[in-house]
């Protein structure tokens, strides 16, 4: 069985009725959005919110109910995958370019449950390059900065050869950090930069994740 699925499935049986739920945005929580659907088709209640126009579009077409971020308020549930997960559910998030949105609707839910497969657990973040949105207005200068920190930034690009876009219209850099040691030191660092608006760490953030396996099964980290 596909792991993606699996997870998505299983953490999508945690949507109950009533409840005001986050949605993330990745082929992970594709699957989630997939079985929430179902579930709406079948009768369950629920208003939820999305982190990204290509998950609000999904959302749409599976039927669920959707609310901007500012009207729904606080969510008691957010599903969404990560790029890498750490022992201490520690992450790096925005392999898709959601970061920034994905991060605002986390902090706003009472219960965050991250999905993935077996291959996104890692003993020490870094590995998978670190996105950083930052505003397009001199973003070759806040490279500068990001370079001198040593941070290896490369600037997305689109399958097109454009620069890529994020939902907000800022531009990505991909920055290859290699091991993380101390990730709430780097997370502090670069968000003191000037044209800067998000990183891709996600820390002390996640609730629980589910991690799915081929054999069908999951198994959870708290
Ligand atoms: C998007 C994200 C995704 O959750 C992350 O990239 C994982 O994606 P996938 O489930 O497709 O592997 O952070 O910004």
């Amino acid at each position: 069985m596909n792991p993606k699925e699996v997870a998505g499935r299983k953490a999508a049986e945690l949507v109950e009725n009533g409840m005001k739920v986050g949605l993330g945005t990745g082929s992970t929580a594709y699957f989630a959005i997939k079985a929430i659907g179902e579930k709406v088709q079948a009768g369950l209640s629920i208003t939820a919110t999305a982190t990204s126009r290509q998950t609000e579009s999904l959302a749409a077409e599976c039927g669920i109910p959707l609310l901007p971020l500012v009207e729904i308020g606080d969510l008691d549930l957010t599903i969404d995958g990560a790029d890498e997960i750490s022992p201490e559910l520690y992450l790096i998030k925005g392999g898709g370019g959601a970061l920034f949105r994905e991060k605002m609707v986390a902090i706003r839910s009472e219960r965050v449950v991250i999905i993935g497969g077996e291959g996104k657990q890692v003993e020490k973040l870094g590995a998978f390059p670190l996105p950083i949105e930052v505003v397009p207005f001199g973003h070759q200068l806040t490279a500068v900065k990001l370079e001198e920190m040593g941070l290896n930034p490369q600037l997305r690009h689109a399958d097109d050869g454009a620069i890529y876009l994020t939902d907000n219209q800022n531009f990505i850099y991909d920055c290859h950090v290699g091991r993380i040691e101390h990730p709430t030191r780097l997370d502090e660092q670069v968000k003191l930069l000037t044209g800067v608006v998000e990183t891709g760490l996600f820390l002390g953030i996640a609730s629980e994740a589910i991690i799915g396996h081929e054999n069908g099964t999951t198994s959870i980290l708290t």
